[in-house]
Parts: structure tokens; sequence; C-alpha cells
């Protein structure tokens, strides 16, 4: 389960694309923030600020004004210099289209941005990933020759090499068929959990709600408190944390369904917490 080590943290974030009459304020004062080991799934329409979101936590886009800190380092007064190495070392991104190169197979693709490390460990590393992820005998394949599930999984390996503390995923099921979505999804939850990484999710996809530990919904480029909902830690429901019971445990808030599971929690907090790591 999520301990209390903030991976992500957004305070009092705004982004205006434009100025003048033309400006678009595609966020408005967003506070976020995510923690170790949890899976946060943001939903919302079509230009409610999703991807501006994920691209500001990402460090990819600097915010108009807000502050933002990644895995205990404030990145808001970084110079520009200084960005490359914090996405290296901290995040790590799943793009919708992939963004696999083209010219390179997959294990080329996975090892390229292990740049810290010898060449041959990072082979090594890209190896063991890839064969974690199914794609054993796909190493050599170019991306042309891969389905939209393996390239998928070949993102996700680029994006757990450097083991980041944060993974930031933008629609990571759009190109998948249902069964593959929930395949990918559960496997980015248990890696979030057994390595104590934070996945944030931007998706419409609601069948992958099923697997995160808590959705938000962005509209209008704010997070809109009365939908926010969270999973039941006895029954695994997910309900809306406005009004539910809730309770505090090890710095985590936890809600349920209603008093008789807030009940069974209160008398075994651990066994919930520990089954749900599952
Ligand atoms: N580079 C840009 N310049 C100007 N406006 C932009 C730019 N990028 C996004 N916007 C605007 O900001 C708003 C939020 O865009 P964003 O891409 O974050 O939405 P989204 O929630 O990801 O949408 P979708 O679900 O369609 O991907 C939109 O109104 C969009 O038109
Ligand atoms: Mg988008």
């Amino acid at each position: 389960m999520p301990d209390s080590r903030v991976t992500l943290r957004l305070q009092n974030v705004t982004k205006v694309y434009g100025v003048g009459d033309a400006a678009v304020t595609a966020l408005d004062s967003v506070d976020f923030s995510a923690q170790a080991g949890e899976v946060v799934m943001v939903m919302g329409p079509s230009g409610a600020g999703k991807t501006t979101f994920l691209t500001i936590a990402g460090a990819l886009l600097r915010p108009t004004s807000g502050t933002i800190e990644i895995a205990g380092t404030d990145i808001t007064g970084l110079k520009e210099k200084d960005l490359p190495a914090v996405r290296r070392e901290k995040v790590g991104f799943i793009f919708q289209s992939f963004n696999l190169l083209e010219s390179l197979t997959a294990l080329e693709n996975v090892r390229l941005v292990m740049t810290d490390i010898t060449p041959r460990s990072a082979t090594n590393r890209a190896r063991e990933l890839l064969n974690m992820l199914g794609l054993s005998r796909r190493l050599k394949s170019l991306p042309k020759n891969l389905s939209g599930g393996e390239k998928q999984r070949v993102a996700i390996a680029r994006a757990l090499a450097n083991n980041p503390d944060l993974i930031l995923a933008d629609e990571p099921t759009a190109n998948l068929d249902s069964a593959r979505g929930q395949e990918v999804m559960q496997l980015l939850r248990q890696i979030a959990l057994d390595l104590g990484q934070s996945v944030v999710i931007v998706s419409h996809d609601h069948r992958i709600r099923e697997v995160t530990h808590r959705v938000l919904w962005l509209e209008d480029g704010r997070f809109r408190a009365d939908v926010i909902t969270a999973r039941d830690a006895v029954c695994g429901q997910m309900v809306e944390v406005e009004g539910a019971p809730t309770v505090s445990f090890n710095g985590m808030s936890y809600y349920f369904c209603a008093e008789q599971c807030l009940k069974l929690f209160e008398a075994a907090p651990r066994r919930y917490v520990e089954a749900n790591k599952g």
C-alpha cells in the first residue's frame, strides 16, 4: 500500500497558454500530491488540461506560476539545463504514441535511456526488463514489426529503466484491446507497489479505474473535489471520498463505503493494508 513518501507535489499550479485574447488557462491553481506506491488516475473531458498537467508534473513544461516538487526536489527554480537530469533520474514517461525510435530494436530503445551506467549493464538491465514484460523473444524486433501491445510494453520497460520515483502515463491503454489494457495496468500497479513508485495515469478509459487507488476528475483546468474517488481497502469498491467514512493509518487516509468496512479496517488495519499489496 502507499507509504507516506511524497513523490510528486504540485502547489497552486497555473498554466496559461498564449497571451491577450488568445490566452487559454489550461490549469487553474491546481494542488496535487502522489505518494510512493500509489496509482492515481486523472480523468476528465477533452481539453480539461490532463496532458498539460502531466507534462508539467514531469518537468517537460514550465507552469506559469506555482511550485512543483518531484521526489523531494523542488524543480520550480531549477535552470533549464538542470531539468533533463531530473527527468532522467526521477521520471519515467509512457506516451500514448509510445515514442519509440523506429530504427532501433526493442532492446536498443530501452538501453538508450540508461546513460549513467556501463553499456554492458544497460544491455543487461534492458534485457531483464523486457523479459519481465514478456518480450524475451522480441528483443531484436524493430517497432514496425511489433504489435500495439508489444510496443506499449517496450515503452513501459523504457519508462522503468532508470528506476524512477514517478511514472507518468498519458492514455497508456488507448491503443490496446481490453484484455491487454487490463494486463498493462495490473503490471503498472504491481510495479508501483513492489518498487515504491508512484504511477499517475491520465486516461478516458473507465476500465482501468479498477486497478487504481484514487481517481481524480479534472475539468476546465481544476480538480473537482466532489467527484474524487478512492478504493475501499476492505471491500475493494470505489467510493466517493466526499462524505465517506475515513480513517488515517501510517500517514495515509483510507475511505470506506460504509461504517462496517471502516470498523473491520480499524480492527486490523495491517491486514487490509497488506492484502492490498497483491
Ligand atoms: N501548446 C498549446 N498552445 C495553446 N493552447 C494549448 C496548447 N496545448 C494545449 N492547449 C489548450 O489547453 C487546454 C488543455 O489542453 P490539454 O492538451 O492539456 O487537454 P487534455 O485534457 O489533455 O485533452 P485531451 O483529452 O483531448 O487529450 C485546451 O483548451 C487546449 O486547447
Ligand atoms: Mg491529452
